[in-house]
């Protein structure tokens, strides 16, 4: 497949085009670096620097290229910033790409994959694993403006312009098996980014947020899916549609979910020694319980995921933060 991959030098993006570039795919990474980092492109991939809302750069990459599908990562990911600045969020995850989107289609580029979040269920309700079907109601302007792009997408499938694969990532987590890529971002409320940044004495302490929730240890629980299994339900998703595979939309989890007790309790084990933490506020916002029913993936595709492993992803992500400064 000949695939053009918005946000390829970001965290996800990276790790799908390593994982593609694998299997002999091409890759044409579109970013403009407003989070990612260039050296997170690999090396066999075509990197184009510009915004996916460039009319000039893009409609001449789209002249030049006869691309088979797009796989749209590029957007901004941080939830307390777009509380801040929703329309940034609108702009970056919603205008833009459908920008993008729009000239692609003038090109006959019609099959995209799109990443968006298990934030469009909003607050999951009686500690249920979300299917697929379930009502949605995104909490913040993040998850809005992923929610609006979903509904543009099944619009445009509805009328037949196009064939699109909505995957919903629950919490993506550790790195490339050869540290070739990992999380690269500041300021991150990023849990297991947390843990290994104070494993690693980069950070004071942990501070947990809200110890009074209704779960097993009273902390909130999250289904953390490693980002190479992740990558790799991209290629399975790619090569399905490259086969003229149906619109659909898929959770992309392990589900079954950890706590974050029980992160920092893993990372510990890992160590041989405490951390150093302070049980915090809750987080606007917060739910209790994220994690995926991803029963309707597995069966379609039989899936079996490489890297279920809590202390696996740990480990990957620790080795990744050692690396970086
Ligand atoms: N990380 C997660 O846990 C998670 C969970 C659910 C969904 N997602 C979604 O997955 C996608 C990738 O997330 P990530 O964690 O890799 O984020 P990231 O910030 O690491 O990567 C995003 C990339 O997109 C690029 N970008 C942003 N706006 C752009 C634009 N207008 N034009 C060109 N490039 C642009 C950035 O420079 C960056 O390299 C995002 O769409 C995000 O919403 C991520």
């Amino acid at each position: 497949m000949n695939i053009l991959l918005t946000g390829g030098a970001g965290y996800i993006g990276s790790h799908t085009s390593l994982c593609l570039i694998e299997k002999g795919h091409t890759v044409t990474v579109v970013d403009n670096l407003i989070t990612g980092n260039v050296n997170l492109v690999p090396k066999k991939a075509n990197f184009f620097n510009s915004d996916i809302s460039d009319k000039n750069k893009i409609k001449n990459l789209l002249k030049e290229n006869k691309f088979d599908l797009i796989m749209h990562f590029a957007g901004l990911v941080k939830v307390e910033e777009s509380l801040k600045n929703p329309e940034k969020y609108n702009l970056y995850n919603f205008e833009k790409a459908k920008a993008f989107f729009d000239y692609c289609l003038e090109f006959g580029l019609n099959k995209i994959i799109f990443s968006s979040t298990a934030g469009v269920y909003g607050k999951i309700k009686d500690f249920k694993k979300v299917k697929e079907n379930d009502k949605l109601e995104p909490s913040n302007p993040y998850a809005s403006s992923k929610y609006k792009l979903e509904k543009y997408l099944l619009n445009l499938s509805k009328e037949k312009k196009i064939k699109s694969i909505i995957l919903r990532y629950f919490n993506v987590a550790g790195a490339d098996k050869e540290n070739r890529s990992g999380l690269d971002v500041k300021d991150s409320n990023n849990l297991i980014k947390a843990v290994c940044e104070t494993a690693l004495k980069k950070r004071d302490r942990i501070v947990i947020n809200g110890d009074d929730y209704e779960t097993k240890d009273g902390t909130p629980v999250r289904d953390f899916i490693h980002v190479s299994d992740l990558a790799e339900i991209h290629l399975i998703v790619g090569e399905y549609m490259n086969l003229n595979g149906e619109t659909e939309i898929y959770n992309c989890g392990y589900g079954s979910g950890y706590s974050v007790k029980e992160v920092i309790t893993e990372m510990e084990k890992i160590l041989k020694h405490n951390l150093k933490k302070e049980i915090g506020p809750r987080r606007k916002d917060d739910i209790p319980y994220s994690v995926a029913n991803n029963i309707k993936f597995k069966e379609k595709f039989n899936w079996v995921p490489k890297y279920n492993n809590l202390n696996y992803i740990l480990k990957s992500a620790l080795e990744w933060e050692r690396k970086i400064k």
